[in-house]
């Protein structure tokens, strides 16, 4: 399957995806990085792996949010992309896309879900006195950071752990989970139905 991913900044968990999908034998194919924000230090990194990358900026649809994702569906539809990779994608979609993509779209969350949902989750998990923390794939359904979960990775908190010191380990483990998960949806969904 050709696969696109959607960024809001960075894309270290974008890198990730790109390099897997990259070996031979690895069942999808990543043709699309799209950020919402034009600024976005990981479209460029995509570029220089010779990925295309584009941004669709929300500013031109203004308060039509459905809009915007008119037109993000529509650069994914042109280009054939049958998954969608959420990573570090910092919008709330609407219930048109999510529907649009209903068991096709991925996301990846920094916290043991149904923990921590929303931000500053290796913050949250330290101040609450948590064992371990980690992350979770999970298919987009409406709700944030609800839907299926796909998988888990688990990291032991440490005595001394800052949210910078155990997000650095969960976001190993982030590098690791979000490649397998894709290629495991990616082998169902090639498989002949029935
Ligand atoms: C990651 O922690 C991811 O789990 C969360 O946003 C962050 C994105 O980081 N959804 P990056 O842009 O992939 O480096």
């Amino acid at each position: 399957p050709r696969v696109a991913i959607l960024i809001s900044g960075r894309g270290s968990n974008m890198v990730s995806l790109v390099k897997a999908a990259q070996a031979s034998d690895f069942p999808a194919e990543v043709v699309l990085v799209l950020s919402n924000k034009p600024e976005a230090a990981g479209l460029e990194v995509a570029r220089g792996m010779g990925i295309e990358a584009i941004a669709v900026p929300v500013k031109p649809f203004g308060k039509d949010r459905e809009a915007h994702e008119r037109a993000i569906d529509a650069e994914l539809q042109a280009r054939g992309v049958q998954i969608v990779c959420l990573a570090g994608y910092m919008r709330l979609l609407t219930p048109w896309l999510v529907g649009r993509w209903a068991g096709r779209m991925l996301n990846i969350h920094p916290s043991l879900l149904p923990k921590f949902p929303g931000l500053d989750t290796h913050e949250r998990a330290i101040a609450a006195g948590e064992s371990e923390h980690g992350c979770t794939v999970h298919l987009v359904t409406e709700g944030m950071d609800e839907g299926p979960v796909l998988g888990q990775a688990r990291v032991k908190l440490l005595p001394g752990d800052t949210p910078d010191s155990l997000a650095t380990r969960v976001l190993e483990q982030e590098h690791k989970l979000y490649p397998a998960m894709l290629a495991a949806l990616a082998q169902k969904i090639s498989l002949p139905a029935g």
